[in-house]
């Protein structure tokens, strides 16, 4: 049989020691090659991290991604039924808010922003540029509602004689107001001094066809009801109709009030309703909101001159 366990001991012991501090030739190639794997292992490592495939991988990115794929249905074939394949998830997780005839995505990010903006007009600070200061002093005013109320009618009936008054809640309105009332001013101050666009929608933006022109855009005016429709007055609009009416009747009468001026509800209620008469009429006259899909058609481009040739803006030629 082989040798014993001390004969082998002696034989080790015995063996000329390598002298230390000189590496072999296979060692100093060993340490060669294991620094070259380690210098390779190393780049591969830092090109890994820093390889670019073109995805976004940012956490907004994967968020993005998330949020896509949460709201699919991978269960439902797409050439079967591709609506509940795009939006089969969305449709199991979400449920239209008593509150809202819609939901979406853009409400719940216009949710988030109202939150985010709240705290952040909530803050107050000292570094603020003016801009966000303004914002904060609106805003503060918007929710002071101590103050609100101990000013009740007071800023609006101040603030009536500067756009002509209203004639239903005021007295001997044609004397006053009526022989020096032009359309064109009317519709000027409440348009640059109140930012209140009516008959005319008026405002400066960027030329469609050259976005580094700026252009006078004239539009057809927003209406007092949310929509055209609105203004059918029948069905799901009748309700709103009537509301209209009387919530306009009420201010009349609130000002008549505060003005100390006897009220007649059923002048007012008349005059209320010859407004709505004319209000119908204006929204009948606006083009439907899917008849302007076609930003071509929508885009008449003239000089001032033309502008004012073609169009005059007089109301029983006032
Ligand atoms: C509300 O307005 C009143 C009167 O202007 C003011 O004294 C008070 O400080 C305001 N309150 C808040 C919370 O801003
Ligand atoms: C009304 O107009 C006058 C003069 O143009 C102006 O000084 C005043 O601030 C206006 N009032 C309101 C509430 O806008
Ligand atoms: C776009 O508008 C700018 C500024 O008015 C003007 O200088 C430029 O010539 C316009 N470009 C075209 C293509 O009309
Ligand atoms: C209305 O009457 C009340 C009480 O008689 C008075 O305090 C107030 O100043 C009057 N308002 C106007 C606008 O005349
Ligand atoms: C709406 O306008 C059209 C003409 O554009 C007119 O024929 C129709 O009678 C109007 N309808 C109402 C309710 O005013
Ligand atoms: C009316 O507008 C059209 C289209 O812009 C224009 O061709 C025409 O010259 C204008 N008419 C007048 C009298 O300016």
């Amino acid at each position: 049989m082989g040798k014993s366990e001390s004969q082998m001991d002696i034989t080790e012991m015995n063996a000329p020691k390598p002298k230390k501090g000189r590496w072999s030739g296979l060692e100093v190639g060993l340490a060669v090659v294991a620094a070259l794997l380690a210098i390779v292992a190393v780049t591969m490592i830092v090109l890994y991290a820093t390889y670019d495939d073109g995805v976004c991988k940012t956490a907004d990115c994967i968020k993005s991604a998330a949020r896509i794929l949460e709201n699919m249905d991978p269960s439902a074939q797409p050439c079967g039924d591709f609506y509940q394949f795009a939006c089969g998830g969305w449709l199991r997780r979400n449920v239209i808010p008593e509150t809202s005839s819609r939901y979406s995505n853009f409400d719940i990010l216009r949710d988030e922003l109202e939150v985010v903006l709240k705290d952040v007009l909530d803050t107050p600070s000292t570094k603020d540029i003016p801009a966000v200061q303004k914002a904060k002093t609106l805003y503060r005013s918007c929710i002071n509602e101590t103050a609100i109320d101990s000013r009740g009618g007071g800023p609006l009936i101040s603030l009536l004689p500067n756009v002509s008054d209203w004639p239903v809640a005021s007295t001997d309105w044609e004397a006053s107001y009526g022989t020096a009332w032009t359309a064109e001013a009317a519709i000027a101050q409440l348009n640059s001094r109140y930012g209140k666009k009516v008959l005319i929608n008026f405002f400066v933006g960027t030329d469609d066809k050259n976005s580094t022109a700026y252009i006078i855009h004239i539009d057809q005016p927003g209406l007092g009801l949310p929509s055209r429709d609105y203004y059918e007055c029948t069905g799901a609009y009748k309700e709103a109709c009537s509301a209209y009416v009387d919530f306009m009747i009420s201010v009349a009468k609130l000002i008549l009030q505060e003005r100390n001026i006897s009220v007649n509800e059923d002048e007012i209620s008349q005059q209320m309703n010859t407004v709505m008469d004319l209000e119908k009429e204006i929204a009948n006259a606006t083009t439907k909101s899917e008849d302007r899909n076609d930003p071509l058609l929508l885009y008449n481009k003239m000089t001032l001159a033309q502008l004012q040739n073609n169009f005059s803006l007089e109301i029983n030629n006032k």
